[in-house]
């Protein structure tokens, strides 16, 4: 039984290449990578800890959480878990430059949908090294994960996942 799950979405841009670039700092025997659409939401209970990745693509279409997307429906899908016990780090992709003022705020709504099912949230990351105005992402001077850019800082991607996912497996014990 696999111990840790990379759950994405979007498909085919910069969050499936971020996502699989965190896959590849954990060891593959232990490791499951899906889009959330083919994640088979009866299974997670079976992971120790769970990993999202999404990006922020304006308040109307991701934050709503009405609207019809697919991180909203497995939420949905998963809000009658109890995952207490469960490790949930998150990270999420943004553009600092053109949306200043909204800088990764879709790790605010992983925050609470994380809260909800009781998850322990580890990876929490300082916001040092980039420049915004404001984002719903973070509190205290740090975001609530890992904030990426690769459409302004790419250079540091890989940099940064190395880093986040060492701390992620040091608070894990994963
Ligand atoms: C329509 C649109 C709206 C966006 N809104 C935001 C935003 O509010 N905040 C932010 O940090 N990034 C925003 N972005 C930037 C994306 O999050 C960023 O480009 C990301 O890397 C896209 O990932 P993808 O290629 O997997 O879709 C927006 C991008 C688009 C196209």
């Amino acid at each position: 039984m696999k111990k840790i799950v990379v759950l994405f979405w979007g498909k085919a841009g910069n969050v499936e290449r971020a996502a699989r670039k965190v896959y590849a700092m954990f060891n593959a025997d232990e490791t499951d990578i899906f889009d959330v659409d083919s994640f088979d939401v009866s299974t997670i209970e079976n992971y120790k800890l769970i990993i999202w990745g999404g990006s922020t693509i304006g308040a109307e279409s991701w934050l709503d959480t009405k609207a019809n997307n697919e991180w909203n429906r497995f939420f949905r899908n998963i809000e009658h878990f109890d995952l207490s016990g469960k490790y949930i780090a998150f990270f999420g992709l943004g553009d600092q430059v053109l949306y200043p003022e909204h800088f990764v705020d879709g790790l605010g709504v992983f925050k609470e949908e994380a809260e909800k099912v009781n998850g322990k949230i580890i990876g929490q990351w300082p916001a040092d090294g980039y420049k915004f105005s404001d984002s719903d992402g973070l509190a205290d001077g740090r975001f609530f994960g890992l904030a990426l850019d690769l459409d302004n800082q790419d250079e540091l991607t890989g940099e940064r996942i190395k880093k986040w996912t060492d701390q992620l497996k040091a608070a894990s014990g994963l």
